[in-house]
């Protein structure tokens, strides 16, 4: 899968936002370590702040399908002027998920299928902490 294909799938999912409120479109592909795509988008509330982002509804989408190991995240801003990177809490919610490694693309809303930007989850929240407490990333003794 390229990533502008992964890009353009990104595009089309933003297709199925609902955003009455803030206008702003947006839609996330998630690329699973098996091959599958799984798409988000935003989806606000009358209740502002119970908005749930495009890259959350994908990693919700796709935990909840059973995915829980990622290849790449493309991100797509169809009504941007400007480059957009994810929001600060979906940039935590990434990083529970993903490798530093994984590359996040963000599409040029000028470009369809394109990039604008291109960075990695690590990138996008450095000094991650708290990792140890999870789980998933505990020791066991069998
Ligand atoms: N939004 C996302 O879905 N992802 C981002 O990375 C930035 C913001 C949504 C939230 C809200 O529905 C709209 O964009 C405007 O902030």
């Amino acid at each position: 899968m390229t990533k502008e294909t992964l890009l353009q799938m990104a595009h089309n999912a933003a297709a199925f936002a609902y955003a009455p409120y803030s206008g702003f479109r947006v839609g996330a592909a998630l690329l699973c370590e098996d091959g599958t795509v799984i798409t988000g988008a935003n989806v606000e509330n009358r209740s502002y702040g119970l908005t749930i982002c495009a890259e959350r509804s994908a990693i919700v989408g796709a935990v909840s399908a059973g995915h829980t190991a990622f290849r790449a995240l493309a991100i797509a801003t169809p009504d941007a002027h400007e480059p957009v990177g994810p929001c600060g809490a979906c940039r935590q919610v990434i990083r529970e998920f993903a490798a530093p490694e994984m590359p996040v693309y963000c599409e040029d809303a000028e470009n369809p299928g394109t990039a604008i930007i291109e960075t990695t989850a690590g990138a996008l929240l450095p000094f991650d902490s708290l990792h140890g407490l999870g789980s998933r990333d505990r020791e066991t003794d069998g």
